[in-house]
């Protein structure tokens, strides 16, 4: 077994136990722990819980990893493998009650830049239909046993989806970018967690997604999955605040690029 594969099996046995804790914590209600970077940016006491169930699961594992999670404070490490987690990606669905949310993890290394570090394995885990989603750099991506691979024809137009960020500054040029990827879309999806739409398209759900202002932990494990299913992850504008990222089978990859390229 190879080193990624135990990576990868790790990050699965961790995201299923999370996400069995985050549907428990879900069924007994949920409370609100704060507010972040805005009121629509909000944080659950079950995030911050789950967050410190895989920590220390991971460093239990693997005592001398870094640790970059969206809930708590980052670690470099000292092995140049740091964990990048998302301890509930769609949290807003959390709180609602709309099943659209998943344990991220990955484990990169080198760089914890999602356009410099090199992803070596990864899971996505959605709790409300017990799937999980993971890939090995090199190795494939696979659900339930099943290799993924994106999807190629579109005949029909792409089945896109993308999100917006929290701050609502930012809705009317997301909004523009959105006007414009319609031009090759069959229809568009907002459902509120990027691990999952990344995850989706690479089960070949999706035929393309993107967004901009993700943070690492939201798309370290998805963009993993969605290029060792055959497909295309891009970051553009990685200096900027909201970086661009761009996912998809190869050719509706490229449209969506030089439609939103001709916006940077
Ligand atoms: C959010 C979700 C959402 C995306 C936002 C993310 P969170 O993560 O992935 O789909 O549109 O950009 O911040 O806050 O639910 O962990
Ligand atoms: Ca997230």
């Amino acid at each position: 077994m190879s080193g990624v594969i135990e990576l990868r099996d790790l990050a699965g046995e961790v995201a299923r136990e999370a996400g069995e804790l985050a549907r428990r914590r879900r069924a007994e209600g949920v409370h609100l722990a704060a507010t972040k970077s805005s009121l629509a940016d909000i944080v659950t006491e079950a995030d911050r819980e789950v967050e410190g169930l895989i920590r220390d699961r991971l460093r239990a594992a693997r005592p001398g990893d870094g640790f970059l999670g969206e809930e708590s404070a980052p670690d470099a490490g000292a092995t140049g493998i740091t964990w990048v987690v998302d301890p509930i990606d769609g949290t807003v669905n959390y709180a609602y009650g709309i099943p659209s949310y998943a344990v991220s993890i990955a484990a990169v290394r080198g760089s914890t830049a999602p356009a410099e570090w090199e992803a070596l394995a990864g899971a996505v885990y959605a709790p409300a239909t017990d799937e999980l989603f993971h890939a090995a750099k090199g190795e494939g991506a696979h659900l339930a046993g099943m290799r993924l691979s994106v999807t190629s024809e579109t005949p029909a137009g792409a089945l896109l989806a993308t999100g917006f960020g929290y701050d609502p500054a930012t809705h009317d040029g997301d909004l523009a970018t959105v006007r414009r990827a319609m031009t090759i879309a069959r229809d568009l999806r907002r459902a509120g967690s990027a691990a999952l739409d990344l995850a989706f398209v690479a089960a070949g759900r999706l035929d393309g997604y993107f967004e901009r202002g993700l943070k690492p932990w939201d798309l370290a494990a998805g963009a993993l999955l969605v290029s060792e299913a055959g497909g295309r992850v891009t970051i553009l504008d990685t200096e900027s605040t909201r970086p661009m990222l761009i996912a998809g089978g190869i050719r509706v990859h490229d449209r969506l690029r030089a439609i939103v390229g001709e916006e940077t």
